[in-house]
């Protein structure tokens, strides 16, 4: 399928609608800008994404730790941050018809009344480019005064910062060592688009690590390389990741280096994650503005500095999109087409999919049984018993359960089952009571498959 395939983007939203991955938020009431809600597979994939980064980011590791920092904070965080005065994307308004855009981004902006023009190309005049700061404020208590504004945090980063000293003091944690969260953050963008990829609300994965200042280097190669592996490993196509370095007029105003792993979408290259030198921009700031000294003593050397800090940032929903992209296959078998969702075991929304051959002879009863073991066994599982066994094995594939288990008549008398695999579409038979292994070593052992 071609890369820029513009239909590829169309059947992933008539597919996440149809198959309860992602709905238009406030859909009865006419939906809400770029806002979007996640149904039942959604919900699911969402969850198998924060788990497989959280392992390899914290669990797998014994360097870094979590935090889970309140949304809202102290207003002056995002002044010292510098988000106030410069998180800003340039804006135009377009004089005819009113509408919004980014003046970075004209290229790929359409005008919302004569969509086959851009932006001024429409007969409409465009303003000067003006800062538009895409921060969401709020107001804290009863009152609605200049003094109670608040803001949604744009980033998760910043609540990391603000507890770096209460992490050292309470964990025995010392530069290199991370802080690792996982939560929702708000930003009103100008043009979201291209479905869940750019949205107002959106949950992010960031991970900043503290590192002595002469080790930044080799730890920005480290993270680069661990970060790129981490979507490898997923099973993303090697030849639709690359690595993009930011050129100096690109670099946010916290950074002295910036990499961005970019995945090719249907509608072009695009960030998936950025991995930023931040220096000791944030903690020197913070200490200087709340005259905490946000210092780190080293006992061995005597010496109390602010440590660097590398950021792999990434962001949930992208991921989770981007799996579902990168997994899609149509495939013409028996004359018919099937379209497959070639996700990773680990984050497929079902991992095995539990069927009777048919809906007598004992054996739905048999396939509730074994279902409820799977279940036990903390695999998530479906159980279908309607229309041909093709034709459930064809669901399951649009959805990526990536293991199908059969009952059938010999199940009764040998306590044998068949296992369908997603991706080959091989079957095997398995004893019932091998089964949870048969079935964890197929999903620890999963590669992606050559001819995808
Ligand atoms: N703390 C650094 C930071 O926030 P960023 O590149 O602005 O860096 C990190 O954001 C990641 O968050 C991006 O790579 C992207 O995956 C995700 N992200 C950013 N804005 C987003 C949006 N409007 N909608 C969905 N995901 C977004």
């Amino acid at each position: 399928m071609p890369t820029t395939d513009p239909q590829l983007m169309d059947k992933i939203v008539s597919l996440c609608k149809r198959r309860g991955f992602v709905f238009q938020a406030s859909e009865i009431y006419g939906g809400i800008g770029n806002t979007y809600d996640y149904g039942p597979l959604g919900v699911e994939l969402l969850r198998n994404v924060k788990n497989s980064w959280w392992q390899r980011t914290v669990t797998l590791r014994s360097d870094v730790v979590g935090l889970d920092s309140a949304i809202i904070q102290n207003p002056k965080t995002w002044e010292t941050s510098g988000h106030v005065q410069g998180f800003t994307d340039p804006m135009v308004d377009c004089k005819k018809c009113k509408s919004r855009f980014r003046a970075d981004k004209l290229e790929d902006a359409r005008c919302p009344e004569r969509p086959s023009k851009k932006p001024g190309e429409c007969g409409g005049e465009l303003t000067e480019p003006r800062a538009f700061n895409l921060m969401f404020k709020t107001n804290i208590g009863a009152a609605e005064s200049t003094s109670s504004v608040a803001y949604l945090r744009p980033e998760t980063a910043q609540g990391i910062f603000l507890n770096f000293l209460n992490v050292l003091q309470s964990s025995r944690v010392k530069p290199p060592f991370g802080i690792a969260q996982i939560g929702k953050s708000f930003r009103n963008e100008i043009t979201p688009g291209n479905f869940v990829f750019r949205t107002r609300e959106f949950e992010q994965c960031e991970m900043e690590f503290f590192v002595p200042p002469a080790q930044n280097e080799q730890w920005y190669e480290y993270w680069r390389k661990e970060r790129l592996q981490w979507y490898l490993d997923l099973g993303f196509d090697p030849s639709k990741l690359r690595m993009r370095e930011h050129d100096k007029s690109e670099l946010a105003h916290y950074s002295t280096g910036t990499t961005d792993i970019e995945y090719e979408y249907p509608f072009g290259w695009g960030e998936l994650e950025g991995i930023a030198c931040r220096t000791d921009f944030d903690l020197k700031r913070h200490a200087e503005a709340s005259g905490v000294d946000l210092r780190y003593f080293d006992p061995e050397t005597k010496e109390r500095y602010f440590p660097y800090v590398i950021e792999p940032a990434g962001g949930i929903n992208r991921i989770a999109l981007t799996s579902m992209i990168d997994g899609y296959a149509e495939e013409q078998v028996e004359g018919e087409t099937r379209a497959v969702l070639r996700f990773h075991p680990e984050i497929a929304p079902i991992t095995v999919g539990v069927f009777p051959l048919v809906k007598k002879e004992g054996m739905p009863e048999k396939a509730l049984e074994i279902e409820k073991e799977l279940r036990r066994a903390r695999l998530s599982t479906y159980y279908d018993q309607s229309a041909a066994i093709g034709r459930r094995y064809r669901r399951q594939d649009e959805i990526g359960t990536p293991f199908c288990v059969t009952i059938d008549g010999d199940t009764l008398k040998d306590d044998v089952v068949t296992v369908r695999h997603r991706d080959s579409m091989q079957q095997e038979r398995v004893k019932v009571a091998e089964l949870r292994a048969y079935l964890a070593g197929a999903i620890a052992s999963w590669k992606r498959p050559a001819t995808a």
